[in-house]
């Protein structure tokens, strides 16, 4: 087991994240440990998978799909732990992928001002991104996320033998996210050279292999720590793991949240920051063909172009565009980014 810590210094808070190579069967047991009355959110595939081996009590059952992460389920998920009768020390645990997570999430953070709240991650995704740094939310007709809280775990529990049963594409939506670490790892202050192990083990990493995912996940998780603890509510340096967002976050508005998935979407996103880049002569050419050759070999689902005219107003209207600019992270430098503003024609103001 690998134990990781983050650790808030403003709030005096820290907590913990597991990172366990025990079996699945083994949760139930190591997580309600420290657990007194609960309420769990899992998502229905994985209650499908899994449910009978965890053995959960009190299970709030979430449909699948990102269109779930709305006020009506956040509603009934509230509804569920009054009925359960939650009181403040007791806890609600999220066991899915981000979507479980981020609901379940806000849901804590709301609940009587605040309950306890357990991340188990079962997606690439939520294990290397969404289920560290607290950000919670459902999303509205107005966009993705734009109702929510910064509200950290008590405690996040990472059991990898979960991913094995994840499709290819959900598997590689959390991919693109650790490709997004990779790119900005020098500006996380961290150098664990993620580039190079993801050149060098990809295979593997598509092969599902045990331990090059257990060490993937800690490199990930690490590089998070290292920015949340420095900037837990993204005033400057957090907005760095946005990288791919922005073009990102507009083209799954753009498709209703259905088309595509969020991890595709960054990496369509990173894609576009780079080309950006290059036109703004941040980078040079052989740097985009060093982020063309990781995307290449990872075999990420390819996004058709949109129009740049139906994507900027959309770009406007996301969390991070400040009065009419848009903010983008770019890439500088080997593994490292920097927040550039832009205008409409998208060139630098
Ligand atoms: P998801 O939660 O929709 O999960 C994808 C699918 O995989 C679902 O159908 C789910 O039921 C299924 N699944 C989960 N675990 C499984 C398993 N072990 N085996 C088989 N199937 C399994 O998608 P996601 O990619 O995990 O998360 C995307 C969401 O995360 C988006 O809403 C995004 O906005 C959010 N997100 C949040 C943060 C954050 O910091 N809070 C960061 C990144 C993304
Ligand atoms: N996934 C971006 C963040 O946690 O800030």
């Amino acid at each position: 087991m690998t134990e990781l810590t983050v650790n808030i210094k403003e709030k005096n808070f820290s907590y913990p994240i597991f990172i366990e190579k025990k079996p699945v069967s083994d949760l139930k047991e190591v997580v309600l440990n420290s657990v007194k009355n609960y309420v769990v959110v899992m998502s229905e595939k994985v209650y499908k998978i899994y449910g009978k081996i965890l053995n959960f009590d009190n299970v709030f059952i979430l449909k699948d799909g990102e269109n779930q992460k709305n006020f009506k389920n956040y509603n009934r998920i509230l509804d569920f732990c009054f009925k359960n009768k939650l009181k403040r020390e007791d806890s609600i645990i999220a066991v899915g992928g981000g979507v479980v997570g981020d609901i379940a999430g806000f849901a804590a953070a709301t609940y009587m001002r605040g309950i306890n709240y357990i991340q188990i991650p079962t997606t690439l995704l939520a294990c290397v991104d969404s289920s560290v740094g607290g950000k919670v939310a459902v999303n509205n007709s107005f966009g993705k996320n734009l109702i929510g809280a910064f509200y950290q775990p008590n405690a996040v529990f990472i059991f990898p033998e979960f991913l094995k049963t994840l499709s290819l594409r959900d598997f590689k939506t959390g991919l693109g996210e650790v490709v997004k670490y990779a790119f900005i790892e020098k500006s996380c202050d961290v150098d664990f050279n993620l580039l190079n192990f993801l050149n060098e083990h990809y295979t593997k990493i598509l092969n599902y292999d045990s331990a090059i995912l257990l060490e993937l996940i800690r490199i990930c998780i690490s590089l998070k720590i290292s920015v949340i603890e420095k900037d837990e509510k993204e005033n400057g340096l957090r907005r760095i793991l946005n990288f791919g967002h922005t073009y990102g976050h507009a083209i799954e508005k753009l498709t209703n949240y259905k088309k595509y998935t969020h991890g595709e979407c960054v990496v369509a996103g990173i894609v576009f920051a780079f080309n950006l880049a290059l036109n703004n002569n941040l980078i040079d050419k052989n740097y985009l063909f060093i982020m063309q050759d990781l995307i290449k070999k990872f075999d990420f689902k390819q996004i058709p172009q949109f129009d740049l005219k139906k994507v900027i107003p959309v770009m406007k209207t996301d969390k991070k565009a400040t009065s009419d600019k848009i903010r983008f992270i770019l890439p500088v430098n080997y593994a490292a980014v920097n927040e550039f503003l832009f205008d409409d024609l998208l060139t630098i103001s």
